[in-house]
């Protein structure tokens, strides 16, 4: 039997992405970013969803003319169930409902977090793909933990954030300096001229494999206020030191951690998946551990580390392989955790 192709959604945020999947070989990953979003320093929920369905119809369009197929190719439609924003899941859940019912194909839901992890998979993201089990930091701007992968669908939480995400901690920082949102990219580039031992900051000190961010932002906060009251330019004068010095700070903090549970689980299968797994400096700290640490490290092509729909279509043909299907009463559901447990929103 040829491979299956499958049409994957993606609307959980502010990214309204379509891909198609032939086998695990990805045909076309096309996305259209919310640009609305900057002027408000974060993402307006109901922004988002009105622009979700501006864009999926385009998006679906240009998504199946770049795989080069027709509709009647598409074997079933893969989408984000969840988590995410309720209003923009529920553009993507009812586009994906109508087309099942339309082309008379399999519906399949998808978990948007274990969609981050199984990104891995995806046939040209990486030389080769992790062994079971392994570690994954997953980094996200909503999101930062350290998952026991032992299966494609066995999944287990060993730690993560207490408060703020790694990403929020790099697009608060961010907006403490004046730069534009997200930030994450942005201090990431302005990093690289820098000088990371500039300026120091405290480091959380917490149980297991737990994080805590919010407390870097504080003191970060404070020392900004210090300095700019003794000098107005300070942030101007000081940026790409003040950039490379929190992004190292973050790196270390999510290192730390990860080698920990690394070395205390015996595990040298490590991967790196989200948002913030675009950081050159978390990418730098994870290639140094194959030499100090003789890590086997799985870090994906940058395209499929932001929110994509290729990591949904992935997913989804993993399920397609397993018979997995949704039916149509399938709702959307903003709280839906790896480990495959979902709250009912209403
Ligand atoms: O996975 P993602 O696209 O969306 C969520 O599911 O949250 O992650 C977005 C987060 C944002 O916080 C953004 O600032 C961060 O990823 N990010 C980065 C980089 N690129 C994106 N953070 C640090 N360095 C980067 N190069
Ligand atoms: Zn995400």
């Amino acid at each position: 039997m040829s491979d299956p192709i499958i049409l994957g959604i993606e609307s959980s945020c502010d990214d309204t992405s379509v891909a198609v999947i032939k086998g695990n070989k990805i045909l076309s990953n096309i996305a259209a970013n919310q640009e609305i979003h900057r002027e408000y320093g974060g993402v307006v929920p109901e922004l988002a969803s009105r622009a979700h369905q501006q864009n999926i119809i385009p998006v679906i369009d240009k998504a199946v003319n770049k795989a080069n197929i027709q509709q009647k190719d598409i074997s079933a439609i893969g989408f984000t169930r969840g988590p995410g924003l309720l209003g923009s899941l529920l553009v993507g859940t009812s586009f994906a409902k109508s087309l099942s019912m339309s082309l008379h194909v399999p519906l399949i839901e998808v978990n948007h977090l274990q969609a981050h992890i199984l990104a891995h998979f995806i046939e040209d993201a990486n030389p080769k793909p992790p062994h079971f089990p392994f570690l994954c930091l997953t980094v996200s701007g909503g999101h930062t933990m350290i998952v026991l992968v032992k299966d494609y669908f066995d999944m287990q939480i060993i730690g993560k954030t207490i408060d703020d995400a790694a990403g929020e901690a790099f697009d608060k920082i961010g907006k403490i300096f004046g730069l534009d949102y997200p930030a994450g990219a942005i201090i990431d580039n302005l990093a690289k001229s820098g000088n990371k031992t500039a300026f120091t900051f405290n480091k959380p000190k917490l149980e297991n494999y737990n994080y805590s961010f919010s407390g870097i932002k504080t003191s970060v906060l404070y020392f900004i206020q210090k300095e700019v009251k003794k000098n107005p330019d300070f942030i101007k004068e000081n940026l790409d030191n003040l950039c490379a010095s929190v992004q190292k700070t973050l790196v270390d903090i999510l290192m730390n951690k990860l080698e920990k549970a690394a070395s205390e689980l015996n595990i040298k299968e490590v991967a790196i998946a989200g948002g913030v797994s675009a950081n050159s400096g978390l990418r730098e700290a994870m290639q140094k551990n194959t030499e100090k640490l003789g890590w086997n490290i799985y870090i994906p092509k940058f395209e499929y580390t932001t929110d994509n729909a290729a990591m949904i279509a992935m997913v989804a043909k993993l399920k397609y392989d397993l018979g997995e299907f949704a039916d149509l009463s399938v709702s959307a559901t903003a709280r839906y955790d790896i480990e495959g447990e979902f709250k009912k929103d209403l």
